[in-house]
């Protein structure tokens, strides 16, 4: 059984150039990237990505940043599992409760600007993968 989750590098992380590192870090451990795209996210497309977020007070700054610059997407497949490996890899939202050792951990102190986005589960993973590259990626 394979698995496949939706990870981004946020606009900081691209402008930090944290982009080579994250995708090294992710080919490394012996996951495939299916698909690979930078751009920047259209508002609309931002909103519908974090919808899940909308009534939060940090709604309007969490699309006002994530549509700052350009991002670079992925598509990424591995075992059964693979998600939830990619959210340990990324390490928790607040960077500073992340181990050094995770990417947030290593390369972010501020919970707005936290380098990388990856899908928090199979079903948002198949939500992000279809609105992103559409439903061919979703798998
Ligand atoms: P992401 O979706 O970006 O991968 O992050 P996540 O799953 O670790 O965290 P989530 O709860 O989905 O929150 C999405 C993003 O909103 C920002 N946030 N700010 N100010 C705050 O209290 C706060 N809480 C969340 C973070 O940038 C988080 O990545
Ligand atoms: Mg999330």
């Amino acid at each position: 059984m394979s698995e496949r989750s939706f990870v981004m590098v946020k606009p900081d992380g691209v402008a930090a150039g944290l982009t080579g590192e994250i995708v090294g870090r992710i080919e490394r451990r012996g996951l495939g990237i299916l698909a690979l795209e930078k751009r920047v996210m259209a508002r609309e497309v931002a909103e519908e990505h974090y919808g899940e977020h909308r009534e939060r007070p940090f709604f309007g700054e969490l699309v006002e940043f994530i549509t700052s610059g350009p991002v670079v997407m992925m598509a990424v497949e591995g075992p059964e599992g693979t998600v939830e490996a990619l959210r340990t890899m990324m390490g928790p939202t607040n960077p500073l409760d992340a181990p050094p050792g995770t990417i947030r951990g290593d390369f972010a102190t501020d919970v707005g600007r936290n380098v990388i986005h990856g899908s928090d589960g199979p079903e948002s993973a198949a939500r992000e993968l279809t609105l992103h590259f559409g439903a061919e990626l979703a798998g």
